[in-house]
């Protein structure tokens, strides 16, 4: 084992500690793990692993530890090392294990549907975006099983969905139905839908990138107390926001995604799938990889259209 591999399996186990220490609610902890140099060999980046060891400012070792093994000279010190390694953060957790994860803290289920409707009421009175405000009959924050073990999330509310303050209650909303219910074989209230944002935008047109900005801490607030285990992501820009990328639907459907460490799968919004049937084959695919990943047994049911 050489110095670097010490240097950060002492990081790995003073983080770990001071998670400990600090009780934070990310799993449940128990004893520290043995630490071993393939565990942390898989962590370290390529680079440092082919490159002679750098100094860096954040970098800075603690006292060395005597070992006859090391071949690697100390590191010369451009600071004292601090007494105390800082708190450890799900954070910081999450960028150590490149896995970041969702940060705010488990709402136990049944507290869940309360933090809800306290959620939809600030939704209720929210003034960010001033011409949706200005042009919205309602606010539609999304509705379901608030323990739902799978989520979907459109663009934005339509004409119905404005004078209803429900999500997908149109003739999308219709499609949607059915790829739930004939398609997957769930109903609608075992699962949660959601939009990127609350409010119509004029004459359905995509939500502008500043009221997504605006609108988009609801949503993740939603699936931070619904904790849902998988996403379906309905159309671009509920795909390309989430999924933080450019990449054209076509090429992020069909593939198991993450968001925030919840496996998700994108696929064509029931919008166009009405506009283009022919592509309601991709969406049925897209819907089999979930039902298989959820353990929904797949029958014969109609391709999904
Ligand atoms: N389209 C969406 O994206 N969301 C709705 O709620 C309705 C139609």
């Amino acid at each position: 084992m050489d110095a670097d591999h010490q240097r950060l399996i002492r990081q790995v186990r003073q983080r770990l500690e001071s998670l400990a220490r600090a009780g934070v609610d990310r799993a449940p902890l128990g004893p520290l793990p043995a630490i071993t140099p393939s565990m942390i060999a898989s962590a370290v980046p390529r680079t440092s692993r082919a490159e002679p060891p750098r100094a860096s400012v954040v970098d800075q070792p603690e006292p060395q530890e005597a070992d006859s093994s090391a071949t690697v000279a100390p590191l010369p010190r451009r600071r004292p090392a601090a007494p105390t390694p800082p708190p450890a953060t799900p954070a910081t957790i999450g960028s150590l294990f490149d896995e970041p994860g969702i940060s705010e803290p488990v709402i136990p289920p049944e507290e869940r549907p309360e933090a809800l409707r306290v959620l939809a009421e600030e939704i209720a009175s929210c003034v960010r975006c001033e011409v949706l405000c200005a042009n919205r009959t309602n606010t539609v924050p999304g509705e379901g099983n608030a323990s739902a073990r799978l989520m979907f999330v459109g663009e934005g509310p339509g004409q119905t969905e404005d004078e209803t303050g429900r999500p997908f209650v149109g003739k999308a909303g219709k499609l949607l139905d059915d790829m739930i219910t004939k398609g997957m074989g769930l109903r609608r209230q075992d699962v949660f839908i959601a939009n990127i944002v609350k409010c119509r935008p004029p004459n359905n047109r995509d939500p502008e990138p500043e009221e997504v900005r605006n609108c988009i801490g609801y949503l993740e607030r939603q699936i931070a107390i619904i904790r849902p285990e998988f996403l379906c992501l309905l159309g671009k820009p509920a795909a390309q926001t989430l999924l933080n990328t450019s990449m054209p639907m076509g090429r992020l459907r069909g593939k198991w995604q993450r968001y925030k460490g919840i496996p998700t799968i994108a696929t064509w919004h029931p919008a166009y799938l009405l506009r283009n049937p022919s592509a309601k084959k991709d969406t049925w695919e897209d819907l089999q990889m979930l039902m298989k990943a959820m353990g929904i047994p797949i029958q014969k049911r109609g391709g999904g259209g």
